[in-house]
């Protein structure tokens, strides 16, 4: 570790001029088992943009000693109402989008300038198509004529970039040191996976949640958008609650699948989306029956209309049920989603669709009841 700190010897304070050990500001430096050095410096009276400077340099500091992406700088401060937190960057030396590391909640919902619907997608459990019906229903809102944006916030299994083909690629950064998110079937993109390795531990992941986060929704460049639609990890936990205590979100869609059906969590979910004063826009039924390809027979394998009782008794609006159809997992495979082959036009799956996007413009039109609605009303 001396050689490493003897590497940092040179990084400056940007507003001091002075290095930061003439400060004394270096807190630790350490490895841990996953190959990545951590480094801790103290920030007191450092600006944000300072601060991106200083992790600059350290980055490229230990450039020859380890990849970029193994440097997590941290900072802690004497002051704790000061922001701290960890980062973790990619290449800075090139135009990659970087990210940045901490848990990011102050508790001030904010919205996104220039998103007029922040529709958030969340579930109960994992596997039950929250990531199939936010890439589909985005498509089909694009489709209708809305601009559209997808934001993949499922942090432990980031499905997106194989959903929309777009494994692999690197978000850039624009001048304004914002991410520029990818385009995908016409509609802007982001997601964790784009930052990520698939080999890296999901153990390290957690903590990076709400910072990157707090990135993907204010530090991304998301031009003029009429919905982005935000792909949740699924659970209520600490992340969701984050996210909604942060974000003005101006609804939630809760995906079930019938056999999924934990009503205890599902009603724990829409609770929690309640009480932090967050819309549900309703619930979708995913997987509700079997349509093969060769008949129009519909198999209730796991009984009927459990999501829309649900959702009934709750007093939340039921959207809609999308049956299970073997082109719809096939084409997640493949990267080209449902939506985008007129193929199932015909297809029970590509109506429940439409009828769901529409329902969701009108929840969500109906939301803007604010301050002009009350002027005028
Ligand atoms: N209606 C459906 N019909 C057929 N397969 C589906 C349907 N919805 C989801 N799937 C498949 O189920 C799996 C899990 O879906 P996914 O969207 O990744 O769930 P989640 O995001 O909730 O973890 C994927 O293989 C997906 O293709
Ligand atoms: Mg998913």
């Amino acid at each position: 570790m001396e050689n490493t700190l003897k590497a940092l010897g040179g990084v400056k304070n940007p507003q001091t001029g002075k290095t930061l050990s003439e400060e004394a500001r270096w807190v630790n430096t350490e490895a841990n088992e996953n190959g990545q050095v951590i480094i801790t410096y103290k920030r007191d009276g450092i600006s944000p943009a300072s601060k991106r400077k200083i992790e600059d340099e350290i980055i490229s500091s230990l450039a020859d000693k380890y990849k970029e992406d193994k440097v997590l700088v941290k900072t802690v401060s004497a002051d704790a109402s000061s922001p701290s937190g960890a980062s973790s960057s990619e290449k800075p030396t090139s135009a990659h989008a970087n990210l940045k590391v901490g848990h990011g909640v102050n508790g001030n919902k904010k919205r996104i300038p220039g998103v007029n619907k922040v529709i958030a997608v969340s579930s109960c459990k994992g596997g039950v198509g929250k990531s199939t019906v936010s890439v589909n229903l985005a498509l089909t809102l694009k489709e209708k004529g809305y601009s559209v944006g997808i934001l993949d916030a499922d942090i432990y299994g980031p499905s997106m970039p194989i959903l929309l083909n777009m494994k692999g690629q690197k978000p850039q950064s624009t001048p304004e040191k914002k991410i520029k998110p990818l385009e995908a079937f016409g509609m802007s993109f982001i997601s964790f996976g784009l930052f990520i390795n698939d080999e890296d531990p999901v153990i390290w992941r957690g903590p990076m949640l709400g910072g990157v986060l707090n990135q993907f929704f204010f530090d991304t460049d998301w031009g003029k958008l009429d919905y982005l639609i935000v792909d949740l990890p699924p659970g209520t936990g600490d992340t969701q609650l984050s996210l909604v205590q942060n974000t003005e979100v101006d609804g939630v869609i809760v995906v079930s699948t019938p056999q999924n059906l934990a009503i205890a969590d599902t009603i724990k979910g829409l609770k929690m989306f309640q009480q932090v004063n967050t819309p549900i826009i309703g619930m979708v039924e995913n997987m509700a029956y079997f349509a093969p390809d060769d008949s129009d027979k519909k198999y209730f394998i796991f009984g009927e209309k459990g999501v829309e009782k649900v959702a009934k008794a709750q007093n939340v609006p039921f959207l809609g049920a999308i049956p299970l159809e073997i082109q719809m997992r096939k084409s997640s495979d493949e990267g080209a989603p449902y939506m985008t082959d007129s193929a199932n036009k015909s297809r029970p799956g590509w109506k429940s669709y439409s009828d769901i996007a529409e329902k969701v413009v009108k929840i969500t039109a109906g939301e803007k009841k604010g301050i002009l609605n009350k002027l005028f009303n």
